[in-house]
C-alpha cells in the first residue's frame, strides 16, 4: 500500500526516483510525486494523479534544476480521493518539510483539528499532511529531537521519508509497522518500501525495526532507537539479481511469474527434501513433543494466501487428524478466537507485511499460540514476529495477482503436513513416500502444463466478452476453485464466484442461464462422479461448461463443452497442478480484454492498511 523512496548521492535524483517508483508501482498507482531540494535550497515538489508515466511527463516539463537529494511516493488512496492535491509528498505550510508516507495515521483527525485551531492551513485531505505540519510545529532546529517529538504524537502505521530544507544534505527515514529498508551504496544511499526499488544499485541493506529511524547522508547512514540512541545494525545481503524484478521479455510480470513456477517450486522444495526422502524444515523449531500436544491449528491469511490455507485445511487434517480452522485474518482479529498454548497458528503471507495477517498473528500470540509463518519476503514483519518461519523461495513477485507465491506456499503446506504426520506417527512409509515423490515431481509436471499455454490462450479468446463465471468443485477442488475465481475476477473484471459444487443447488443455480460459463474442477477422483452430476445440472440449464480433469480420472462419461487435462498425481497434491491452467486462463482472458494485468484497478499488492 503506497511505495516510498528516497535518494541522496552524486547523481541527478529525479530519474532515480522515477525509476524506483516504477518498480514500486505494484504497491499503489493512484498518483505519484517527488520532492527534491534545489540549488537555492528550496524544496521543489511535482505530483500527478495517475500512474508514474503521468508524473514522468510533468517532471520532464517542470524540472529545470538538477538535484542530488529527494524523496518520492506512489499512492494507493486511503484518506482523500486520488488527485494531484492529495498526492504525496506533502509539505508543511511553512515550506520547511516535505514528507512521503506509507501507512495510516489513525489519530490524524484529532491532530488535524488541533493544528487547524492553531491556524495551520491544510492543502490536502490526507492523513499524511498532519505529519508534515506537526514536524513544522515541533521543529526546534534539531532533526532528531523534532522527529522524536512528532512520533510521540502519532498513532498508527507509518514508514516515512522526510526532507527538511534547513538540512539539504540529509534525508530522514522512520519505520513503524510499515515496511522500510535502507539501501547502502558507495557515495549514495537510499530508503525504500521494498528492495525491488534499489536492487539495481545495491544488494546491501539495513532493515529498520518498528520505532527506529535513520539519518541518511551521501556517505553515511546513522540509525536511532525509538529512545533516540544511536544503534548499530547488521547489513543484510540480498541474494537475487535485478533481472528477477524485470519483465525479461514477457509482456507482463504475471506471465513471467507463471512461467517461473517450476523453478520457484523447485527452489522451495529441493533444499527441504533429503535424498532419503526425509524432510528438513529449516527455520522451524517445532518439536515432535509440541506437535503431539497440539489440539488445534488455526490458519490466518488474506486473499490468495487464505486460499492456500483452505487447501491446507484438507491436507493437514487428512494427514495429521489435527483439527484446522482457516480464518480470514481480518475476521479472526475481531472474533475473540478460542486459542491457547495448545494451538499452532499458521500465518501465510507473500509480503509478510499484510496488516490484517500481522494483527491476527499478534492476537493469536497474545493468547499463547505458537506462530509458524509461511512467508516470501525475508526479514518481513510477519517473519520477524513468528516463532518458526518457512520461507518460500519464489523470488520477488511483482504482479499484483499472485501466482508463483501461491504455488510455493502450497508446497510448504504439504511438507509441513507431512512433517507433522510423521511426528505423530499418523502416516505409513508407503503413503509418505508416494506424497514426497509427488511433490518432487511437481516442477516437471507444472512445466508440462505450461507447455499447453497456447491452447489455453486460444480457449481464453472465446471468453473475452464473458460477464459472469462460476467455478465449482468439491473438497480440494473447491479450495482451488476459490483461487481460480479470484484470479479471473481481479485481473479481467469479470464477475466470478466460486462455489462448493454440492452447494450450487441451494440458491445460486437460479443464476445459471443460456451461455453462463461454469468451470468445474474435477481432479478429486473420489468425488469425480459427484461433480460430473453437477456439471450435468448446470448444462441442462444452458451453461457452457469447462472441466479441469486429471489424466487419471475415472472412466465416467463426461459431456462438457471444453476439457482441460492436467497430469495426475497424489490426490492431496493435485491443487498444485489444477491451478496452473486456471492462472493461465485468467491471464489470457484479461489479455484479450486488454486489461491492465499487472496493476488491476483499485488493487495493491501489499496491503498494509486494515
Ligand atoms: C493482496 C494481493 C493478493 C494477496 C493478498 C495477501 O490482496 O493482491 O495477491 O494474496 O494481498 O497478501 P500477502 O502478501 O499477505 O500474501
Amino acid at each position: 500500500m503506497c511505495g516510498i523512496i528516497g535518494y541522496i548521492g552524486d547523481n541527478d535524483v529525479a530519474p532515480i526516483l522515477l525509476d524506483g517508483l516504477e518498480r514500486l508501482e505494484y504497491r499503489g498507482y493512484d498518483s505519484a510525486g517527488i520532492s527534491t531540494i534545489n540549488r537555492n535550497g528550496d524544496i521543489f515538489t511535482t505530483k500527478a494523479k495517475g500512474k508514474i508515466e503521468q508524473l514522468r511527463k510533468k517532471v520532464k516539463s517542470e524540472y529545470k534544476d538538477i538535484s542530488t537529494i529527494g524523496i518520492g511516493h506512489t499512492r494507493w488512496a486511503t484518506h482523500g480521493k486520488p488527485s494531484d492535491r492529495n498526492s504525496h509528498p506533502h509539505m508543511s505550510m511553512d515550506g520547511r518539510f516535505s514528507v512521503v508516507h506509507n501507512g495510516i495515521i489513525e489519530n490524524f483527525s484529532e491532530l488535524k483539528a488541533d493544528l487547524q485551531n492553531e491556524g495551520v492551513i491544510f492543502a490536502s485531505e490526507t492523513d499524511t499532511e498532519v505529519v508534515a505540519q506537526l514536524l513544522a510545529k515541533l521543529y526546534d532546529g534539531d532533526m532528531r529531537s523534532t522527529i522524536m517529538k512528532t512520533l510521540k504524537k502519532l498513532k498508527g502505521a507509518y514508514s516515512l521519508g522526510i526532507l527538511c530544507k534547513d538540512f539539504p544534505n540529509e534525508i530522514w527515514a522512520v519505520r513503524n509497522a510499515s515496511p522500510l529498508i535502507i539501501g547502502l551504496c558507495e557515495n549514495q544511499n537510499f530508503l525504500a518500501s521494498d528492495i525491488t526499488a534499489v536492487v539495481k544499485y545495491t544488494k546491501s541493506i539495513y532493515q529498520l525495526d518498528d520505532g527506529e529511524f535513520a539519518r541518511l547522508t551521501r556517505d553515511n547512514v546513522e540509525i536511532f532507537a525509538p529512545t533516540g540512541e544511536k544503534i548499530s545494525k547488521n547489513i543484510v545481503k540480498i541474494d537475487w539479481d535485478v533481472s528477477a524484478a524485470e519483465k525479461g521479455g514477457y509482456q507482463h510480470f504475471m506471465l513471467k511469474e507463471i512461467m517461473e513456477e517450476p523453478e520457484a517450486i523447485a527452489k522451495t522444495i529441493s533444499p527441504r527434501i533429503n535424498d532419503d526422502n526425509s524432510i528438513n524444515l529449516d527455520g522451524i523449531n517445532l518439536t515432535a513433543e509440541q506437535i503431539k500436544n497440539l489440539k488445534k491449528i488455526c490458519v490466518v491469511a488474506c486473499g490468495s494466501a487464505w486460499h492456500v490455507g483452505m487447501v491446507g485445511k484438507y491436507v493437514i487434517e487428512e494427514l495429521t487428524r489435527i483439527p484446522v480452522e482457516v480464518d480470514l485474518a481480518s475476521e479472526f482479529r475481531y472474533r475473540n478466537p478460542i486459542i491457547d498454548e495448545n494451538c499452532l497458528c499458521i500465518a501465510i503471507s507473500q509480503s509478510g507485511e499484510t496488516a490484517d495477517t500481522l494483527a491476527a498473528l499478534r492476537e493469536a500470540k497474545s493468547r499463547g499460540a505458537r506462530i509458524l509463518s509461511i512467508v516470501n519476503v525475508v526479514g518481513s514483519t510477519i517473519a520477524n514476529e513468528s516463532d518458526d518461519v518457512l520461507y518460500t523461495w519464489a523470488g520477488p513477485e511483482i504482479a499484483v495477482a499472485t501466482t508463483k507465491a501461491y504455488s510455493t506456499q502450497l508446497t510448504l503446506v504439504y511438507l509441513l503436513a507431512l512433517y507433522m504426520a510423521q511426528a505423530l506417527d499418523k502416516i505409513d512409509d508407503k503413503e509418505y513416500n508416494e506424497i514426497i515423490n509427488a511433490i518432487r515431481s511437481l516442477p516437471e509436471q507444472v512445466a508440462s502444463i505450461l507447455e499447453q499455454k497456447d491452447e489455453i490462450k486460444e480457449l481464453a479468446k472465446r471468453y473475452a466478452y464473458l460477464e459472469h463465471a462460476y467455478f465449482i468443485g468439491r473438497n480440494l477442488d473447491y479450495a482451488v476453485s476459490l483461487e481460480a475465481s479470484l484470479k479471473l475476477k481481479e485481473i479481467s473484471y469479470i464477475h466470478s464466484e466460486a462455489y462448493a459444487a454440492g452447494e450450487l443447488k441451494h440458491g445460486t443455480i437460479s443464476l445459471i442461464e443460456e451461455g453462463t460459463v461454469v468451470c468445474a474442477l474435477c481432479c478429486c477422483d473420489r468425488l469425480f462422479e459427484k461433480t460430473v452430476s453437477n456439471i450435468k445440472e448446470v448444462a441442462a440449464r444452458g451453461a457452457e461448461t469447462i472441466a479441469v480433469i486429471s489424466e487419471s480420472s475415472p472412466n465416467v462419461q463426461l459431456e462438457c463443452d471444453h476439457k482441460i487435462y492436467v497430469p495426475s498425481t497424489h490426490e492431496l497434491i493435485m491443487p498444485s497442478l489444477e491451478v496452473i491452467p486456471l492462472q493461465l486462463m485468467g491471464y489470457y482472458i484479461a489479455l484479450a480484454r486488454k486489461c491492465n494485468i499487472d496493476k488491476p484497478r483499485n488493487l495493491a499488492k501489499s496491503v498494509t492498511v486494515e
